[in-house]
């Protein structure tokens, strides 16, 4: 989705120009997975405000800078995934008022704009784009007029707006950035001598790690000596400065061609954070937040999730299923406005990398006011998700930039499967007979990934899917959601048509579509192989090359595809991460061979907050 940013500095106290414009383009840069079709800067300086704005991303923003040489102490930027109105010139933001006194940026959606535009333009207001944002400047300015002040007239303007929103404005002659949050993700970073608003920590990462989570209602306030946060009717509330543990570096592309290819060679690192400390000599879990016993009274668990996030929850669904623990996954788009019957004893799971998912956090929010307890699995430690939920358990991946979720799936399968761990010691009252071979498998996937990585298996392979009609990925137990997997990630960045199916679902229509011309990835766990392997020779027979990723000690497979990936040999739980490394590379690979935009793949954004 959209991602906004925001810079002042209090140079002018510090001897330097303190210019914002240079930060400003760098924190898009490092928010340009959360939209790319349109950017633009707003800066204030004197008596003026600068807009610069382009259709493209942000090298093309750069490139108008570079003639318009906007300057100021204050500023604000915007990144684009267009929701009301075609990526023009016209409808990137910053969006102005009619004397140009006040830019804003936003993200999220203004439920009520066409109503507002309406009322504002028989005032005599004249619009100039599409979009539901540009009424916010036009409100802000009838505020102003009115002689609010600027966080006043913000207030003002943001008490009439129904939906979604975060909010940065700069206005003319005020050395300060503005902002309001309403459902939309907005943290502050904190600095000497500067302040940063953005949609994301890692806009701001390489100045400071020292943030304030903004929650609903808020807004700032801030200039280069402080900022100050009031709720809507303009009294103060205290919001503490939080440091996080990420580092500049893990935000940046460190020698890969893509953040994708780093990401998936991040793996081991995540994995090794994701089950560090939560695994004890004597084998037992320890889970931060959850003591045994912590989910004693749960007696019904439902998953709410989307995308990458929805195919962790399917397995994690089957690794409670396999330990007789039913559990029921639910694409949260559908949870939303379908939710299914809750109590207090119901355990509700939004997996969600970002904790920004809008469709996620309505969600849990529906199961939360119908008396169901719930639990964030999420990535970011100040996100809405992990705030808004009952309890957070943690994924430890660390700041993940390439839309296509790599890194992120893996470390969300490791947390819960330590998750299931402790919900089926605690409902079933058994340990499980195999809780000892999982944990060790948990404890060496860094290095069975590791093992994967230093070899080039799928690069050597992308030429051969490069044109083809279609890509089927299919799979059985926790080989299902990783053939699904498979398939988002191939179609998300390769742009090919890409399908995944439970393995002994291909015969009930699938089939139809298997020719020679569309290969098949075959995922094999070690659990009820020789059924997967009945399904390859169905699809062999009707000329499909298949492709079959397996232990590497499975001789039949290996005999019987037409191309083998191995994988090391270890517990079936833990297999399905280490296909799906395979299948990741494979992705990557033939995506890389065809041109494609890998880290921001067209119409996508990493983070989709809004319904
Ligand atoms: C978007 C991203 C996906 C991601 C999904 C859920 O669609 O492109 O990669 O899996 O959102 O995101 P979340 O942050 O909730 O895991």
């Amino acid at each position: 989705m959209c991602g906004i940013t925001a810079c002042v500095t209090a140079a002018a106290d510090r001897g330097d120009d303190g210019d914002v414009v240079d930060v400003l383009l760098g924190g898009l840069r490092n928010l340009e997975y959360r939209g790319y079709d349109s950017a633009g800067v707003a800066t204030t300086a004197g008596d003026g405000v600068t807009v610069v704005k382009r259709e493209g991303g942000i090298d093309e923003l750069a490139e108008a800078v570079g003639v318009v040489e906007p300057t100021g102490r204050a500023g604000v930027g915007h990144t684009r995934w267009s929701t009301h109105g075609a990526p023009t010139d016209a409808n990137a933001h910053p969006h102005t008022d009619c004397a140009n006194r006040v830019a804003v940026v936003h993200n999220g959606i203004i439920e009520n704009y066409q109503s507002l535009r309406e009322e504002l333009a028989a005032d005599g207001h004249s619009f100039t784009s599409e979009t539901d944002t540009e009424v916010v400047p036009h409100l802000v300015a009838e505020a102003l007029a009115d002689g609010a002040t600027p966080d006043g007239a913000l207030r003002a303007a943001a008490d009439r707006l129904e939906g979604s929103f975060a909010l940065a404005m700069v206005v003319r002659g005020h050395d300060a950035v503005y902002a309001a949050r309403q459902g939309s993700p907005l943290v502050v970073g904190v600095a000497d001598g500067r302040r940063f608003l953005a949609s994301d920590v890692p806009s701001f990462l390489q100045h400071t790690r020292d943030v304030v989570y903004l929650e609903d209602g808020d807004v700032v306030r801030a200039t280069g000596d402080g900022h100050e946060v009031t709720d809507r009717s303009g009294r103060p509330v205290d919001r503490p400065v939080e440091s996080v543990d990420w580092q500049a570096e893990d935000a940046e592309r460190d020698g890969f061609d893509h953040y994708m290819l780093k990401e998936i060679h991040e793996q081991p690192a995540a994995l090794e954070r994701a089950v560090n400390g939560r695994v004890s000599a004597d084998g037992d879990v320890h889970l931060e937040d959850f003591p045994p016993g912590s989910f004693a009274d749960v007696s019904d668990v439902q998953f709410v999730a989307c995308g990458t996030s929805y195919h962790a929850s399917l397995y994690a669904r089957q690794l409670l299923a396999e330990r007789g623990v039913p559990a029921q996954v639910f694409s949260a788009g559908e949870y939303a406005t379908t939710p299914a019957p809750v109590d207090e004893d119901t355990l509700v799971v939004a997996v969600t990398q970002s904790g920004e998912t809008a469709d996620t956090l309505q969600s849990v929010r529906r199961a939360a006011a119908d008396g169901a307890r719930t639990l964030a699995v999420t990535n970011v430690v100040g996100s809405t998700a992990a705030r808004e939920c009952d309890d957070a358990l943690f994924i430890r991946a660390g700041p993940e930039i390439g839309v296509a979720a790599t890194k992120t799936f893996s470390s969300q399968v490791a947390a819960l499967s330590l998750l299931v761990e402790r919900l089926t010691g605690d409902v079933t009252g058994t340990a499980g007979e195999h809780r000892d071979d999982l944990l060790r498998a948990l404890d060496r996937l860094p290095s069975d990934v590791q093992q994967i990585l230093d070899q080039s298996g799928p690069a050597g392979l992308a030429d051969r899917f490069r044109d083809r009609e279609g890509h089927f990925f299919i799979g059985r137990g926790v080989g299902f959601p990783v053939a699904l997997e498979g398939a988002l990630k191939f179609k998300e960045i390769t742009y090919e048509h890409a399908e995944g199916f439970a393995a002994g679902e291909l015969k009930h229509g699938p089939l139809a579509l298997v020719t020679p011309d569309t290969p098949v990835f075959a995922v094999f766990t070690g659990r009820h192989d020789e059924k997967t392997l009945h399904n390859v020779e169905e699809v062999q027979s009707r000329g499909a090359e298949v492709v079959g990723i397996a232990s590497e000690a499975s001789a039949d497979v290996a005999a019987t595809v037409d191309e083998f990936l191995p994988i090391p040999d270890t517990h079936p739980a833990a297999a399905g991460v280490l296909a799906n490394v395979q299948l990741q590379l494979v992705s990557y690979h033939v995506a890389d061979l065809l041109g494609r935009s890998i880290d921001k793949p067209r119409n996508l954004a990493k983070s989709v907050t809004v319904e």
